[in-house]
């Protein structure tokens, strides 16, 4: 759906050029939810603003269904952005005007509907995001999360095929943050739009995404399926984002006893449900002493990442190896 092409953003401060983008290249496949993670000063709002053109790149194409839309007029430029949602960190909601009042105005902007049919679809919208009782409320009066669920109705009004997030859960606690993810993945599923959100949290990332890019310094140093990603990050900033999330902050020198093996061992899929470590003890008679381990999900499914031990000999070793790797585990030797 989005072809990022050698995109460079420079700004101008005083008398110098700070390079926010440096030669971004991105695909973003149709009807998925494509997150792009970094940290603060990474380059991620100036990045998500060039798909709707908020931002205008110093060079590069911005490829919506084929079509560069660097190039476009104005008025083109009006007509594209109407198919593109956008949901704010802060919300940006009109303070003086009622939910509903809010959740109409881009219908009001865009034109061509009957007052009755803007209800209509104000209602419908309402009840998408769970707030058909709080229509002539206003934004003062609603919680953080409310707010967020306006942000994203007013977002999506005009049916978009697109939807933009800029740290749509930043400002809200860990529970709000997993039900406005959980509308977001909703949303994705039945009304079939493309979601691009920008965070710095790999929690989200896990939680809902399909693909994931990374940026660092204005460039994408990974990308690739959130699993992988997720469970074999390749980047030294990746693995620090991943490290941070999973507080996997055992020390790999020390614990443990000194002559053992440590291996990481990953498992997706069956894998997860199965009693691997014991079918793996049984056959090979291994001792294995767990030093670190967690089963959790990413997105709908789950994965399983422990930290272990093996002593013996190193014949047996490899008989152990090899048992993992039949049974579907990926194993990474660490020393
Ligand atoms: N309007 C601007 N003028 C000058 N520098 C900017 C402007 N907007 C962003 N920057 C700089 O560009 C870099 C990326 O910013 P931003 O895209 O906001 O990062 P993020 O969203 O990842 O926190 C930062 O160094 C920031 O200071
Ligand atoms: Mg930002």
């Amino acid at each position: 759906m989005i072809h990022i092409e050698q995109l460079h953003k420079d700004y101008r401060v005083g008398s110098r050029t700070v390079s926010a983008l440096n030669n971004v290249n991105l695909h973003i496949p149709r009807g998925k939810i494509f997150g792009i993670i970094g940290r603060s000063g990474a380059g991620k709002s100036t990045l998500l603003r060039t798909f709707n053109l908020l931002e205008r790149p110093t060079r590069g194409a911005v490829r919506i269904n084929g079509a560069d839309i660097t190039t476009l007029g104005k008025a083109e430029l009006d007509r594209m952005r109407q198919q593109i949602g956008m949901v704010f960190q802060n919300f940006s909601l009109l303070s003086a005007k009622t939910v509903g009042a809010n959740v109409e105005f881009p219908l009001k902007l865009a034109g061509g509907h009957s007052k009755e049919e803007r209800n209509r679809r104000v209602d419908e919208l309402l009840e998408l995001v769970g707030l058909s009782e709080h229509k002539d409320k206003y934004p003062a009066q609603l919680s953080g999360g409310q707010k967020q669920r306006v942000g994203i109705a007013r977002a999506i009004a005009n049916a978009p095929q697109l939807l933009l997030c800029d740290e749509a859960t930043s400002a809200l606690d860990p529970e709000t943050t997993q039900s406005i993810l959980a509308l977001l993945a909703e949303i994705n599923q039945r009304l079939g739009l493309t979601i691009v959100l920008i965070t710095h949290e790999m929690q989200v990332i896990r939680s809902i995404c399909d693909n994931v890019a990374v940026i660092e310094a204005g460039e994408i140093v990974e990308t690739g399926p959130v699993a992988d990603v997720f469970l074999h990050p390749r980047h030294a900033v990746t693995r620090r984002l991943v490290a941070e999330y999973t507080h996997d902050d055992f020390d790999l020198a020390g614990g443990g006893a000194a002559s053992g093996r440590r291996l990481r061992l990953t498992y997706t899929g069956e894998a997860a449900y199965q009693p691997i470590l014991t079918r793996v003890v049984e056959q090979t008679r291994a001792q294995i002493t767990i030093l670190q381990g967690a089963v959790s999900r990413i997105k709908d499914k789950p994965y399983g990442q422990l930290l272990v031990e093996i002593g013996g000999a190193d014949e047996e070793a490899a008989a152990v190896l090899d048992l993992f790797r039949r049974l579907d585990v990926h194993c990474e030797v660490i020393n």
